[in-house]
This record gives C-alpha cells, structure tokens and sequence, in this order.
C-alpha cells in the first residue's frame, strides 16, 4: 500500500487496470482534505468531472457543496470526497461490477490513508457496495451504523435530487443527523 496519497494519486492517473481508461480524459482521483474525519463516496465521474479531473464539480457537485455547507462542511477544510470508480464510464451509465472490482483497491486504499470516523454513500451504487447488496436510499437513508469501528450511512445521490428535488428535504435532514454523530464522533471537524 501506498504511504500517502500524493504517491497513490501518481499511480491512479495512469491507470489501465480496467477498459474506462479508453474512454477517459482524466482521472478524477478525489479532492480534500486527507486528514478529514468524514469521507463521502460518490459513484463515478461524469462529464464535467472526466473534463476538470475533479470529483462533484457539476451541476451535482454545486448541490452537494451547497449541502455540505449547510452543516460546515467543506472539501476545501473537513471532508474528502472520492468514488467507486475513477474514470467515466460512458454515457453516465453505472459502472459494472468487473469495474468497481478493478478500481476498489484504490478507494480501500484511500480509505486506510484517511481513516475517517464516518463514511456517508452517496446514492445506491456505493451504499450497495459498500454497507449492502440489498440497501434501499429510499428507505435507510439517513441511518449511520458502526461497521469496522467507522460508522456507515448513505444518503441520496446529488444528481437523483436534480432528477426528484422532493427528495430534498429528506436529505437535508440526512445532512442533519450526520452534524450531530459527527458533533459525538469526530475531534477535529468543527
Ligand atoms: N457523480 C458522482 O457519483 N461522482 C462525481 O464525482 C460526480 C457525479
Ligand atoms: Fe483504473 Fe479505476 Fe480508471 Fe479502471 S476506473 S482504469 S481501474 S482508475
């Protein structure tokens, strides 16, 4: 493993171990502070992210950094935002299990490097991945469980709330209980 995340970001930009490097013009690696206690984990980049080799810098990302501020948050002070994947996949179409499974040492990886207290999935493409194969956003939204000594939650994707914004404020509230486990959990956010 990688000793930090300057050296594991060298070696992600020239990554192969999978097809979307075909098709990418940049690797949208993660962006924020590495020391952060709270790590938001997205799907995969999409247009504008695959343009600025940045994560959540669309029409998505102005939403979730909105959001974030919301309770204090910032990718530029507390918090580290990464993917499932970290290349485009085509179109936006979700990314296929061999992908996720080629690119997921990279996320562990970036994880171990952080050691975050809690880790919130955004949508159901990491929330099913990363707490269970069967979770429903809909439906358990906004629960934070203890899993490996870090506590998992998952809340909707920011671009399923462009798609639905009567979503919106169920999410907000999500954004809610995370202030307060993080005001319980974490040292150094606030
Ligand atoms: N959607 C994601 O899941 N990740 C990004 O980085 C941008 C949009
Ligand atoms: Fe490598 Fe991940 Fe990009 Fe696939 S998606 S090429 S595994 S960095």
């Amino acid at each position: 493993m990688e000793k930090d995340m300057e050296q594991l970001r060298q070696k992600v930009l020239t990554c192969q171990n999978c097809p979307l490097w075909e098709t990418r013009q940049n690797v949208v690696f993660g962006a924020g502070n590495p020391n952060a206690e709270v790590l938001f984990i997205g799907e995969g980049p999409g247009e504008q992210e695959d343009k600025q080799g940045e994560p959540f810098v669309g029409r998505s990302g102005i939403l979730l950094d909105k959001m974030l501020a919301a309770i204090d948050l910032s990718r530029d002070k507390n918090v580290y935002i990464a993917n499932m994947v970290k290349c485009r996949p085509p179109k936006n179409r979700d990314p296929k299990p061999e992908e996720v499974a080629a690119c997921i040492d990279y996320l562990r990886c970036q994880t171990r490097l952080i050691s975050p207290k809690i880790i919130v999935c955004l949508g159901r493409v990491a929330a099913q991945y990363l707490i269970s194969p069967t979770f429903k956003v809909t439906q358990q939204h906004g629960q934070f469980h203890q899993k490996n000594g870090i506590y998992m939650g998952a809340t909707f994707h920011p671009s399923a709330l462009l798609r639905n914004p009567a979503n919106k404020p169920a999410a907000m509230e999500d954004f809610f209980t995370l202030r307060e486990l993080i005001r319980e959990v974490c040292q150094h956010t606030y």
